[in-house]
């Protein structure tokens, strides 16, 4: 097979590749680049189809959407658009020079006409993102790489076009970290020495809060965020994020620190269910693991602050905020219940990403056990049940169902429905006026 047979392979497989095929037979100056070539020759599938048109995008935007039958949504700032349908998603861009004028602001697009596919490839992140594939004819299949891009990619190295990579934008030093966990990529010595030489500078201090949560949630996002955020440890940019939108340094207050503790984010992850929140609960346990180091205790105000300036959704955010504040309190006392029926008492209405905290912390086979198990014990009575009964609504009736619950969760009733009932309708030590 061709160096280039791969990426056709990949196009061919996907309707939307395969209608760019056809289309791109008779457009010119059509180019497939970045990620998709990236994983396409490293035998991965990519998330989206890139492609950087020498010219007006609208002709093969507009072919490719009537061609696929998928919705067009068009970028202003960048002069691009995306193209649609279902799982599938072509990202469609003129070749353009960028500049960047305020290191960690976003870049100008500084010239699109007449910009080549070859200068386009120049303004990226790493080489290995910067290899194009020609799609329109003649010329089919034509491999162009920034230098050393296509030798980098087989050697498995990152490695950035310019020496100001990181000081023009910071974010890159996060993208490094995802590549590094995503592909097992390692930095090449000279871009490790760039690395290390923008984290000295605080680089990343420049970018705004938002972009930084964004790239943080990407990282977390991957299929093995542990190692992401080994990364991130290594390379000394935890305070760099825990610095993004907190506070002033002199007041201990508004502080935000993050610490990385592999072993614990790994027994806290080990215990999180399906229904839980992986991103929040590794955030969570980071600043849990941090403030245990030290002495600074991070207000309530502070944190929620902290992580509305990373934009994390409110409810990842609250989350967060209750393994933080929750899960430290519930590991001391986890240890101490004596029941199953205490162990659902006290986590009981607890967000799952605390427990999962309270559990790497210490108590981690009653964690364990309330977030697989007792947590999903219900009764099979209602309410209603007991009111058809005979029995007056109101607290009472609440009482009865929670004592019945708490004897169900110790194995103290068994036999379904019906024993429950009888239960129900014959405790004995409720204080109210529907006393038996
Ligand atoms: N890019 C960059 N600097 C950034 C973001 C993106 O240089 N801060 C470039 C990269 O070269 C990348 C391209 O823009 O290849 C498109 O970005 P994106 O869609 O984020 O990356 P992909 O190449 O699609 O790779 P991934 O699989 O990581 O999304």
């Amino acid at each position: 097979m061709s160096l280039t047979g791969p990426i056709f392979e990949t196009l061919r497989r996907s309707s939307a590749g395969a209608a760019l095929l056809e289309i791109t037979e008779s457009l010119a100056d059509v180019h497939v680049v970045g990620g998709t070539v990236r994983d396409s020759l490293l035998g991965l599938t990519p998330r989206e189809i890139d492609l950087v048109v020498e010219g007006q995008i609208d002709e093969l935007v507009e072919g490719l959407a009537a061609r696929f039958s998928g919705s067009v949504t068009y970028h202003d700032r960048f002069g691009t658009a995306t193209v649609e349908v279902d799982q599938e998603r072509v990202d469609v861009a003129q070749a353009r020079t960028e500049l960047y004028r305020t290191p960690g602001d976003l870049p100008e697009v500084n010239q699109l006409s007449g910009v080549s596919i070859d200068d386009d490839l120049l303004r990226r992140d790493f080489t290995i993102n910067a290899i194009a594939v020609q799609l329109s004819q003649p010329g089919r299949g034509t491999l162009r790489a920034a230098s050393n891009g296509y030798e980098d990619l087989v050697a498995r190295q990152l490695r950035v076009l310019h020496d100001d990579s990181f000081r023009d934008d910071p974010t890159r030093l996060l993208r490094l970290a995802r590549y590094v966990t995503r592909l097992g990529f390692e930095p090449e010595p000279h871009t490790r020495s760039l690395v290390k030489e923008a984290v000295g500078q605080e680089v990343m201090r420049k970018v705004s809060a938002a972009r930084i949560g964004a790239e943080l949630r990407l990282l977390l996002a991957e299929s093995d965020p542990l190692s992401g955020l080994d990364c991130l440890d290594r390379l000394g940019l935890l305070e760099d994020i825990a610095s993004a939108a907190a506070g002033s340094k002199t007041d201990p207050q508004s502080l935000v620190e993050l610490a990385w503790d592999r072993q614990r984010a790994k027994d806290a992850l080990s215990l999180l269910p399906v229904d839980g929140d992986k991103a929040a609960l590794l955030v969570a346990i980071c600043l849990v693991v941090a403030a245990r180091n030290s002495d600074v205790s991070t207000d309530l105000d502070t944190l929620r602050t902290w992580l509305d300036g990373l934009e994390f959704p409110t409810r990842q955010r609250e989350a967060i905020v209750s393994a933080v504040i929750d899960g430290p309190l519930l590991a001391d006392r986890l240890a101490e219940a004596q029941c199953p029926s205490e162990i659902a008492s006290l986590l009981s209405g607890k967000a799952v990403e605390a427990v999962c905290i309270a559990g790497a912390l210490r108590s981690q086979d009653r964690a364990r056990r309330w977030l697989a198990e007792l947590r999903h014990v219900k009764l099979e009575i209602t309410g209603d049940d007991l009111v058809a009964a005979g029995i007056e609504p109101g607290p009472g009736l609440g009482k009865r169902l929670s004592i019945a619950l708490a004897r169900k969760l110790d194995g103290e009733l068994r036999g379904g429905r019906a024993v429950e009932l009888a239960f129900a309708l014959n405790v004995r030590d409720i204080q109210g006026d529907d006393d038996p």
